[in-house]
């Protein structure tokens, strides 16, 4: 017996009527009030309504973007809150507590009826929620944890953090691992663990400093490595090519030509663009973007690379589909402007035909397929977690599991 069933156990044998608090990472993409992608919290209900329909009295603790340790009203949980009500859609009772672990959500706990979901503040909002210091956060998990008598560790997406919501209380209360965690996890085993081959793996986003970790380690794993988005170009500049405006890490050229150099030693196929997309300005404001197709090998110094360009787009996605294990993490250009988006919507159309296991990692990939207009079901897995992915494919420990573990 594990997770929730273990829990129930536990604390003799029924959930009905206990106070139990989940961790759930809802941390989505806003635009002013409006979620952008609901994905994380549409991924974080099951196990809150599971917890619900045992008569839990359900307490749900999240944060929303980095305000800092004290309360900003640009980061207040309310439009994730209402968004989970949405959801739950009348099937219980939704409320909503002004502070975390304050006057409200103490009274709110202690009115709320069993089988009914109550969402905290921001945890954010407390310094103690990201203290490095241990006894501040020791102190705030303190009181997250009278509020309570088990605890559910649900939220992927942060388990690589040492939090008093993730790590703290964990040590505090009778504790399960939620179900989307434990799917997760499965799935990340699944890659790291004698993955089927051909195993393919795709990196994209803006900075190779926030994938060192994983090309690191994946150098020795993966017999296929695809480099796009703003990140190529570093990786293109250590090949002693002209970059012109695009993004460059000029700290990271001598990493990137020792990954080259270890990838022809260890024999995995380390592919880069062979033609980009660029234009002479980064889109936005009134400019309508002016996108030309250039080779990699010759990118006007006035312009910037935006996208990896249609051949590359049809090479990367060739080599995608012939693979058994595909794991994407970062897209491959500006895929919020339609101009830019072919490389990404290459790449995502590629690993829904992969015949195996094809995961795309958190984050803005994940809010690329969704925007890209793709259902979540034509890949194999979407992962909630973006830097807890990468950092479980890197080998790390991460905290937020190991604590479960103990
Ligand atoms: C994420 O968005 O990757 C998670 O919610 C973690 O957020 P963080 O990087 O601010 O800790």
């Amino acid at each position: 017996m594990s997770g929730i069933d273990a829990l129930t156990a536990e604390l003799g044998g029924s959930l009905r009527g206990k106070r139990i608090l989940v961790r759930s990472d809802l941390n989505v993409p806003l635009d002013g009030d409006t979620i952008t992608d609901d994905g994380r919290i549409r991924a974080s209900l099951p196990t809150i309504l599971q917890l619900a329909r045992a008569g839990a009295k359900v307490i749900v603790a999240a944060h929303l973007g980095r305000p800092g340790g004290q309360p900003d009203d640009r980061y207040r949980i309310t439009p994730v809150a209402t968004r989970v009500a949405e959801l739950v859609d009348g099937e219980f009772d939704c409320l909503l507590a002004t502070d975390t672990v304050g006057e409200s959500a103490r009274a709110m706990v202690e009115r709320m009826p069993e089988g009914s979901i109550l969402v905290l503040e921001n945890v954010r909002f407390n310094a103690g929620e990201t203290s490095k210091d241990d006894t501040e956060r020791g102190g705030f998990a303190d009181e997250l944890a009278a509020l309570a008598d088990g605890f559910v560790s649900d939220g992927f997406g942060v388990v690589h953090r040492k939090q008093a919501s993730v790590y703290d209380v964990a040590a505090r209360l009778p504790h399960a691992m939620g179900p989307l965690v434990a799917a997760e996890v499965d799935v990340l085993r699944r890659l790291t663990d004698a993955p089927e081959r051909p195993y393919a793996v795709v990196l994209g986003g803006s900075k190779v400093s926030d994938k060192l970790g994983v090309i690191d380690n994946l150098l020795g794993k993966a017999d296929t490595l695809l480099i796009g988005g703003g990140m190529v170009f570093t990786f293109l500049a250590a090949q002693g090519r002209e970059v012109g405006k695009s993004l460059l890490e000029v700290d990271q050229l001598d990493t990137c030509r020792e990954y080259l150099a270890r990838a022809e030693q260890t024999g995995v196929r380390l592919v880069l663009p062979t033609d980009i997309v660029v234009d002479t300005a980064f889109p936005g404001g009134d400019r309508e973007p002016e996108p030309r197709v250039v080779s990699a090998d010759a990118i006007p110094t006035d312009a910037l690379g935006l996208d990896i360009g249609p051949d590359s787009a049809r090479a990367f996605a060739a080599e995608i589909e012939q693979a058994r294990t595909v794991f994407w993490n970062g897209p491959m250009g500006v895929f919020e402007v339609d101009a830019f988006a072919g490389g990404t919507r290459a790449v995502a159309e590629a690993l829904t035909k992969v015949d195996g296991l094809s995961v795309v990692g958190g984050g803005d990939s994940a809010a690329a397929v969704r925007r890209l207009g793709f259902a979540d079901d034509a890949f194999g897995h979407i992962s909630t977690g973006g830097g807890a992915s990468l950092e479980y494919l890197e080998g790390k420990e991460l905290p937020g599991i190991a604590i479960l573990e103990d």
